[in-house]
């Protein structure tokens, strides 16, 4: 019997793509530059070994699957990846389909794609979000590609993706890049959702000067309402863990500098191509950044005389319901603008991204799952969002409630010292949206006054001139 699927890469994500593949009954070839790492990996699944097909030559994993043969590639993103396409060209055939799952840039993708087309292979970009633990037991899936490639891996793949009540969260979401841009998106998103849970977790140990395992309980509580999410339950975990060396809470012990790949920084410069503000993910990453210069850092608490954060009084339940309602205001913000990116993308690119389709495939498997994508997937779903989030009904009302929390909030976390950019960009962002009016008058005064470049009049058409008189024109 031939396999349904191959893959190439056994690293972690590629080995527990490969057993889940083959846990859902299809039989997978696999392939690993190093032949031990393959017999090793086959070595460990155990009651799965029957549905592997291990192969020491890219032409043995070509002859081992049925055609048109899926190929998964799991390698580094980058130049790995195009030296691995360049050499599967020399062992496939007509509408073989070469999948790259790792986070490629869109970018990329799109140029592999048309690289490939006119060769007589295809080329699906596939954003996978879930981690270890989602690649294993159910990811969510993002698909780029042709809607025939689609086709030839749609068993498989909703097979092994993650399920929300029954709905498989694997999805094709339109062509060529289309699922890698999905995914960096969602990894902005992830982004600021990390960021603001920091920022809230900043005020709580230092503006209230709660321990590690006091927060963990308050996270722990908010998982059970309307915050409820893998990335504020994990928190909670995080919080409550200890260090088994020094025995002190493990996040005690963690240098306080972010890393970074790349996705945050690509959802915010394609923002910025695209003319969408994005300023909560801009926050988030600019707060990474930041925070990897420990070294200036500390040099500038010096400079400045070690200002500290001053303890926040007052009623301490009535606070953390308002930390809890910023979190909650601040998150919508964050993704009104991540899908409101999207759908300029979707535009500029004629993906025709399904936006309900990834509200509900982000629902389960992937990082950023939460209660909230569920509500999300229903107001993309009755087409009240597709001017943007903010405007879906249900989201009126639940930051009608809500805003006036993050607004105290940023205030106070303002007055104390406790940096919030990300919650106080999501702030600014909905303030100035929902401004009938704002201020840019002014600016398209000043612009008119130095540079001549005309100001529009209100209710009158046409471009006008201020009188400006001598000292104009910069
Ligand atoms: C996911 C994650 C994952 C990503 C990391 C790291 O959806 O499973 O987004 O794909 O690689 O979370 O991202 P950074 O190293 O940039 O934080």
């Amino acid at each position: 019997e031939k396999a349904e699927i191959g893959l190439i890469g056994l690293g972690t994500m590629g080995s527990n793509l490969a057993l889940n593949i083959a846990e859902h009954g299809h039989h997978i070839a696999v392939f690993n530059r190093t032949r031990s790492r393959t017999d090793a990996f086959v070595e460990s699944a155990g009651s799965l070994k029957d549905s592997i097909v291990p192969c020491y030559s890219l032409e043995e994993l070509a002859a081992a699957i049925r055609p048109p043969r899926p190929i998964i590639i799991m390698v580094l993103a980058g130049k790995p990846v195009d030296e691995q396409i360049a050499a599967l060209r020399g062992v496939l055939s007509n509408n073989d389909i070469v999948i790259d799952a790792g986070n490629a840039n869109f970018r990329d993708t799109m140029r592999r794609f048309s690289e490939l087309s006119g060769s007589g292979l295809t080329f699906i970009g596939m954003g996978v979000s879930g981690g270890e633990e989602g690649a294993r037991h159910g990811p969510s899936i993002m698909v780029g590609g042709t809607e025939d490639s689609w086709k030839r891996v749609e068993k498989v793949l909703t097979a092994i993706s993650a399920k929300f009540k029954d709905e498989p969260c694997a999805a094709w979401l339109g062509t060529d890049g289309a699922g890698h841009f999905v995914k960096t998106i969602h990894n902005g998103i992830e982004y600021a959702d990390m960021q603001m849970i920091a920022e809230i977790y900043g005020i709580l140990r230092d503006g209230l000067g709660m321990g590690p395992k006091e927060i963990g309980k308050v996270f722990d509580g908010w998982n059970k309402g309307r915050l409820n999410s893998y990335l504020i339950e994990i928190t909670a975990k995080v919080l409550a863990a200890d260090d088994p060396k020094t025995g002190k809470p493990v996040v005690d012990i963690i240098l306080d500098r972010a890393g970074q790949k790349g996705t945050g920084k690509w959802s915010v410069i394609e923002a910025q191509q695209l003319g969408i503000p994005a300023t909560a993910i801009e926050a988030a990453v600019a707060a990474r950044v930041l925070s990897s210069i420990k070294d200036e850092r500390q040099a500038a608490e010096k400079a400045y005389g070690n200002i500290g954060v001053a303890k926040i009084s007052g009623d301490k339940a009535a606070l953390l319901k308002d930390l809890e309602l910023a979190l909650f205001a601040g998150k919508i913000a964050a993704y009104a603008q991540g899908f409101a990116v999207m759908s300029g993308a979707s535009k500029e690119f004629n993906w025709n991204l399904p936006m309900p389709t990834i509200a509900k495939i982000w629902r389960a498997g992937c990082i950023i799952r939460s209660q909230m994508l569920d509500t999300m997937a229903e107001a993309f779903g009755a087409g009240g969002a597709s001017t943007n989030l903010l405007m879906a009904p249900a989201f009126i009302t639940m930051m009608k409630e809500a805003h006036p929390s993050l607004r105290r909030i940023v205030a106070r976390a303002s007055e104390v010292g406790s940096p919030v950019p990300a919650l106080s960009s999501a702030l600014a962002y909905f303030d100035s949206y929902r401004q009938g009016r704002g201020t840019s008058n002014l600016i398209q005064a000043q612009r008119d006054f130095f540079g001549a470049h005309g100001f529009e009049r209100i209710g009158e058409q046409g471009a006008f001139h201020g009188p400006w008189g001598s000292g104009a024109g910069g």
